[in-house]
């Protein structure tokens, strides 16, 4: 039975069951940390590791903790710098963490934070009132607390009525959040669903491990995904959304409400963000261009007939080679961009960031990919078309 929209947008068309992007947004911390002065702080840490522990090391009980190199990590990652919510405590040789002040139940989480900020901004770039949108997921690799939902705080924020909740699927976070919505809006659940990724990774990122501590950064998106029915003029209709898991252990955070079961290991370096990155690289590669080659067939598209590809922003040369097995050749910054440079790995919302910053100048009727990937492994690609 056709549904109409409900007499809170009154004069609205009857809803389609189609949906569609609206609009995005994008919350970015001011403060940002380049590699020199990240390998910098690094470096004073490993010198004061070795100098405390020379004895052993001079024993060979222990291995020297070698330096870090701003060369390395350019070329192995293509990152050069990433936004964080709390530099100083993170260069601090002695904390090497975020330091964020606890917040009383009656203040909003940092989390919910930067989501409603992000969150805004789609709103208004839609011209949406946050009365008409019947839903939050809160979508994100880590949680603040487990309740209640960053969603539901998000949406009291917003004075949105419905219903929200908090999912996690890593670095697919956004993308199954989009496909959830946009699942609502086919079924004709809902007509307006706010997807809000607040990523605070450098929480979860351990700043003394050599092979990772320059990998993740700090940002929140919001997509709005509606029926086509209310959606601005320029919008983007999604044409097709496709979720993948396959078990891995190469990326791993034992992190967890049972860990106080077993208080020995509390702290242990598992407790945070763990990966085989060379592994992961080599095996997430075949994986995820085999699924968006598939995924565009089932679509009757020529997949080198994308104008754009927004894929999740881990490692440049792993964007390198997906978007040359997809689109057919080598693609450039216009076909393929990297925001990745100056954001870090921002987990779920990396490709949300490239969208946002880069789908204006496309025309209408111009096809893209938004594609993400990660632990898990999971991966979820959004195919989209400009409308006019
Ligand atoms: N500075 C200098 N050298 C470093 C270093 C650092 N910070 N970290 C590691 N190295 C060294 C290693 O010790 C190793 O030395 P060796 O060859 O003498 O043993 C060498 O550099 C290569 O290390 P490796 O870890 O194999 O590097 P890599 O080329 O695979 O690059 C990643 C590492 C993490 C950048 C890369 O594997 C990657 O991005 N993988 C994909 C990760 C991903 O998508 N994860 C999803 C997370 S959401």
């Amino acid at each position: 039975m056709q549904q109409t929209v409900s007499e809170k947008a009154p004069n609205a068309r009857p809803l389609t069951g189609r949906p569609v992007i609206s609009a995005t947004g994008l919350f970015t911390p001011e403060e940002s940390i380049s590699n020199e002065e990240l390998v910098a702080s690094f470096n004073e840490y490993a010198d004061r590791f070795n100098a405390t522990n020379a004895d052993a090391i001079d024993a060979g009980d222990i291995e020297p903790m070698p330096h870090s190199s701003v060369e390395f990590i350019e070329k192995a990652s293509g990152i050069k710098s990433r936004h964080v919510m709390s530099k100083a405590p993170i260069l601090d040789p002695e904390i090497m963490t975020p330091r964020i002040e606890d917040r009383s139940n009656d203040e909003m989480s940092l989390m919910a934070e930067i989501g409603v900020i992000a969150a805004k901004q789609a709103l208004e770039r839609a011209g949406r009132d946050a009365k008409d949108v019947d839903a939050v997921l809160c979508a994100a690799s880590n949680m603040q607390r487990p309740y209640p939902a960053m969603a539901i705080e998000i949406q009291q924020a917003l004075g949105i009525e419905g219903f929200g909740f908090d999912m996690n699927v890593a670095c697919s976070s956004a993308t199954f959040g989009i496909q959830t919505a946009a699942d609502y809006v086919r079924a004709g659940n809902a007509k307006s669903v706010l997807v809000v990724s607040p990523e605070i990774t450098s929480g979860h990122l351990n700043w003394r491990d050599r092979d990772s501590h320059f990998i993740f950064g700090d940002v929140a998106t919001a997509v709005l995904v509606e029926d086509a029915a209310i959606a601005p003029e320029q919008h983007w209709e999604i044409l097709s959304t496709k979720l993948k898991t396959v078990f891995s252990n190469n990326i791993r955070n034992n992190f967890g409400f049972l860990n106080r079961a077993h208080p020995e290991s509390i702290g242990e370096p598992d407790k945070l963000f763990v990966q085989e990155g060379r592994k992961v690289f080599k095996e997430v590669v075949p994986m995820v261009a085999e699924m968006i080659i598939e995924e565009a067939e089932k679509l009757q598209m020529d997949p080198a007939t994308l104008r754009r590809l927004w894929l999740h922003q881990a490692n440049a040369g792993m964007n390198r080679l997906i978007a040359q097995r997809v689109l057919g050749h080598e693609a450039n910054s216009d076909e393929s961009p990297t925001v990745l440079d100056t954001y870090g790995n921002t987990s779920s919302a990396g490709s949300i960031i490239a969208f946002h910053q880069h789908s204006d100048d496309l025309k209408a009727g111009d096809k893209g990919l938004i594609c993400s990937f990660g632990a898990g492994y999971s991966a979820g690609t959004v195919f989209v078309r400009k409308s006019a």
